[in-house]
């Protein structure tokens, strides 16, 4: 669904983890772009219907690239690649609020 463009291929990288497995990344991509590259698509959920969701905007305007980055909720898209950093998806908390 989403590749690299030619040219673009990893020659330094870096390493991260993704639910603790390993992802190449090109130093400077975003974690959203890395792990889309990854054939991740899927990065959460929504606490109310459990929704899949995934990056849209890729500029940090929708919100639906959240992730934990070693421990702290982020928007995966605006959060650059580092050799191992830990990537996470947010765990479901609050599955039954009442509206
Ligand atoms: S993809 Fe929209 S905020 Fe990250």
């Amino acid at each position: 669904m989403f590749k690299l463009m030619e040219g673009e291929d990893v020659q330094d990288s870096v390493t991260f983890l993704f639910e603790n497995q390993p992802v190449s990344a090109t130093p400077g991509m975003s974690v959203a772009a890395a792990l889309l590259a990854a054939d991740v698509s899927i990065f959460r959920q929504t606490p109310v219907s459990q929704s899949a969701r995934g990056p849209f905007c890729m500029m940090g305007a929708c919100y639906d690239c959240l992730v934990f980055v070693d421990g702290m909720n982020v928007q995966a898209c605006m959060t650059k690649v580092r050799d191992g950093m830990k990537v996470s998806r947010v765990p479901i908390i609050n599955k039954d609020i009442e509206t």
